[in-house]
């Protein structure tokens, strides 16, 4: 069942993983960035896992969209995500990601020049994300289990936008989502 269900997760990247979502990398490659960064910076599997597949909710989107290259609403691709890839996997790997839209508000609200440094696309889609936290959210955020795994997936997230950077491919990552994929029976 997991292997199944993790190929299901690679076929919606082959599907739907050449878009860029306005970015300057196309969605695969800025989740193998991502996936890199939190390693070289020591994250634990899941978070690697998570930085691997935090936009996965973009790609079910896709499968709706007209045209996923210049998206005019937020859908909340983090839950979309979020929620599908609940069935599959634990809170270490699903939380970061539910949560790694807060993380971009909650570091505008909190960190002087985060939000001078994030990509235009990005900068845009924080508008309708609804804009940097008040201070009251950025402490309800911080109190959030996995908030602080939130926080790092983010930076690996805007790290992650450098064409030609990535050097891995999605199928190297296949034992590592297995081992954290939940068994039968959850
Ligand atoms: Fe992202």
């Amino acid at each position: 069942m997991s292997s199944r269900a993790i190929d299901q997760l690679f076929e919606a990247f082959a599907r739907h993983g050449d878009s860029h979502y306005g970015e300057r990398v196309s969605q695969t490659a800025h989740a193998l960035q991502c996936a890199e960064f939190a390693a070289r910076d020591g994250a634990d599997e899941a978070l690697v896992a998570a930085s691997l597949l935090h936009d996965y909710g973009h790609l079910i989107e896709a499968d709706r969209l007209l045209d996923p290259d210049n998206p005019t609403t937020d859908e909340m691709h983090e839950m979309l995500g979020a929620d599908a890839l609940g069935a599959i996997f634990g809170p270490a790997v699903v939380q970061p990601i539910a949560l790694h839209v807060a993380a971009k508000r909650y570091l505008c609200a909190t960190e002087p020049g985060y939000l001078d440094g994030l990509s235009a696309a990005s900068a845009h889609s924080l508008v309708l994300q609804g804009g940097p936290f008040d201070a009251d959210q950025a402490r309800r955020f911080e109190a959030m289990p996995f908030a602080a795994e939130a926080v790092r997936l983010r930076r690996y997230d805007d790290q992650g936008k450098i064409e030609g950077g990535e050097t891995t491919r999605l199928s190297d990552y296949r034992d590592l989502l297995l081992r954290l994929a939940l068994g039968e029976g959850h």
